[in-house]
């Protein structure tokens, strides 16, 4: 089984993907937790470089998006499709929906060159997707709590907006495998939501 986790900034993510993990293992699961970009040495290195705010080079969108798909490849590789294959959980902190909510509807990107990139290098989708949604002024008053800002949370508000659209968009097309959760809620029923739509399904 394979699930990703997606949303703005600051919607709850880890703390339900943590829980979730330590749910499995209780269950006598085997559980691989991950994230994206990153998830392996190289692809961490990757995201250092795509989260490093960098006032003397502005970074291109398409080498964002490159830079995004290269982590992707090498931890498909490394991680998830072993992970697959030995039938573990899979729990990823954002996949592809991350690309199309950020890089196309945030950046303005052209999906076929997304596209492209899905049917080179992306052999399987989530099983379930996850997607935590609040109003992004609560993320990102959560995020800017957190400390200093990285370069994607240092965009504006209306960046945000467009992210959250693209979200809502990926949920209306494929509403079988993204679920919407209302991540205005406390951590406890968020949890408790994930666990009743999984058991559902
Ligand atoms: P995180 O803060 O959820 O760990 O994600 C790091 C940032 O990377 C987040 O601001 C969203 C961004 N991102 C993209 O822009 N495109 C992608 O495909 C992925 C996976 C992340």
């Amino acid at each position: 089984m394979f699930i990703s986790f997606e949303g703005t900034e600051g919607v709850g993510k880890s703390t339900l993907i943590q829980r979730l993990h330590d749910y499995f293992i209780g269950q006598g699961k085997h559980v691989v937790l991950t994230r994206e970009p990153g998830g392996t040495p190289l692809a961490e290195t990757i995201r250092n470089l795509l989260l490093a705010v960098n006032e003397q080079e502005q970074m291109c969108v398409d080498t964002e998006l490159l830079l995004i798909y290269a982590a992707r490849s090498q931890h498909l590789n490394q991680v998830i499709l072993p992970a697959l294959e030995r039938g573990d959980v899979v729990l990823s902190d954002r996949f592809t929906d991350a690309s199309f909510a950020y890089q196309v509807k945030g950046r303005g990107l052209s999906a076929e060159k997304l596209e492209l990139l899905n049917q080179t290098f992306v052999p399987c989708m989530p099983d379930f997707t996850f997607w935590l949604d609040a109003p992004v002024e609560i993320g990102m008053a959560r995020a800017t709590a957190r400390g200093e800002l990285d370069r994607f949370e240092q965009e504006k508000l209306t960046f945000f907006e467009r992210v959250r659209a693209g979200y809502a968009q990926l949920h209306q097309d494929a509403p079988q495998r993204i679920q919407k959760v209302d991540a205005t809620q406390s951590a406890e029923h968020v949890f408790q939501q994930v666990i009743q739509l999984l058991s559902r399904k």
